[in-house]
């Protein structure tokens, strides 16, 4: 068999890591060594400020390339913010700082970088890196939803010790995370059940562009006295994911979530609730305006009848706690005269098939992905099985973002089918 005729099983893939001017810069150069380990070939890009955090000498020695910086440079006839991008598969910038990203919204390209970035025909992923108050800042929010609705990939940040000795989110993913996510994210396509290549399409050829979703997620926590409740092992993480895939497919969404450890989606609008009424409120007040809605939460079947304001007292008798049902919210958004298109969850310990077919009948729902609840709840990676008119769909194991994506492709299509009944 000739070369020609060998086939590579990993295709080589090619970033351009844009380093922008914040203290996380150090974590760059791990970042670059992490991915080029793995075979992808780096070509490092950086601002002026960044070459103050760390030297663009320090970044050729790990890449091998010469570092791009001056847009003035007369070596490729002032086209580097050009041609570096054509070679790319993706453009990473991290960290991403507030400044920076401020610029990428509003489309300016001042320095090289942020040319490069404007002229790019490949996908944009940001790594924000900055202290908690100019995260939180609406001017970033905004800067951050528009580069969602322009098809960027958001990576992070997260909550943690800043370098101003705060505490809080905005702080840089580390190198491993973002290699892991750059990583998954060039390995696009494939089989259901992995990463889905929708990000780099534009959003006009998102598969959910502009459909409103709104999605519950968490446990819920019911109180029995002042310090005391019922809750679940419910992480958010599921229902966090199908926040994170609906809006890279360009759906517009509301998260109603109850308590989680997990920071807020960024793009999405986030209602927090505590309790199964607060979540059927917030829920009732939405359903109506929703195409989709995704009821991932745990929500708790009881609540207790009469909850007391003051810690109740240990004493030496039996103590008997006397429970009430709590609405079902699915069945409720299922059942309004105009439904949106419904999507249930269901976590069995046994006989996952029956229980899960029987529920979606109860509910009269289109759709219920089901688990086992042992090996999904609080778990990164779970195995999903869709349950819907046409029979069960299996979702190997996978994290539970890919399985969001899954789910959502999935949605969407029997979403479009039914609007074109
Ligand atoms: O009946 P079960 O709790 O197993 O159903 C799970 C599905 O129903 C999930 O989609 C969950 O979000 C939803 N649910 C709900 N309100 C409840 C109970 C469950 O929305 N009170």
């Amino acid at each position: 068999m000739g070369q020609s005729q060998t086939k590579r099983t990993v295709p080589e893939k090619r970033i351009i890591l844009g380093v922008t001017g914040g203290i996380a810069a150090y974590k760059a150069a791990e970042l670059a060594r992490l991915l080029i380990q793995q075979g992808i070939g780096v070509q490092v890009a950086m601002t002026e400020a960044a070459t103050r955090f760390i030297t663009p000498l320090a970044m050729q020695a790990l890449t091998g390339h010469p570092v791009l910086v001056n847009q003035w440079d007369a070596a490729d006839n002032g086209m580097a913010h050009i041609g570096a991008s054509r070679a790319a598969d993706a453009i990473v910038i991290a960290p991403a700082t507030a400044d920076f990203i401020a610029k990428l919204a509003h489309g300016l390209a001042g320095d090289l970088l942020s040319a490069l970035c404007l002229a790019r025909d490949c996908p944009l992923l940001l790594a924000p890196a900055m202290n908690k108050q100019m995260w939180e800042n609406p001017a970033t929010q905004r800067n951050i939803a528009q580069l969602l609705a322009d098809s960027a990939t958001v990576l992070g940040p997260c909550s943690g010790a800043q370098a101003c000795g705060e505490e809080g989110m905005g702080r840089m993913l580390e190198a491993e995370e973002l290699a892991r996510e750059v990583m998954a994210f060039l390995q696009v396509g494939g089989p259901v059940g992995e990463r889905s290549p929708t990000p780099t399409l534009p959003p006009e050829r998102r598969e959910l562009n502009g459909v409103k979703i709104l999605v519950t997620a968490g446990p819920t926590y019911e109180a029995i006295d002042a310090v005391r409740g019922i809750t679940n092992r419910s992480s958010g993480k599921m229902g966090y994911a199908v926040v994170q895939a609906a809006l890279e497919m360009g759906a517009e969404v509301t998260l109603v979530s109850g308590p989680t450890a997990l920071d807020k989606p960024p793009g999405a609008r986030t209602v927090d609730v505590t309790s199964a009424a607060e979540m059927f409120e917030a829920v009732k007040q939405r359903a109506a305006d929703a195409d989709i809605f995704v009821g991932v939460a745990a929500v708790a079947d009881y609540r207790a009848a009469q909850p007391s304001t003051q810690k109740i007292k240990k004493g030496d008798g039996k103590l008997t706690l006397e429970l009430l049902p709590n609405p079902d919210i699915l069945a409720y958004v299922a059942g309004l005269p105009k439904p949106p298109f419904c999507v249930g969850f269901a976590a069995e310990s046994e006989k996952l098939h029956e229980h899960a077919a029987a529920k979606r009948a109860a509910k009269k729902i289109p759709l219920l992905a089901a688990n086992l609840a042992q090996q999904a709840i609080g778990a990164d990676e779970n195995e999903l099985i869709l349950f819907d008119d046409a029979g069960e769909h299996l979702l190997p194991r996978a994290d539970k973002l890919a399985q969001a994506r899954a789910l959502l492709r999935h949605t969407a299509k029997l979403y479009r089918q039914g609007n074109l009944r």
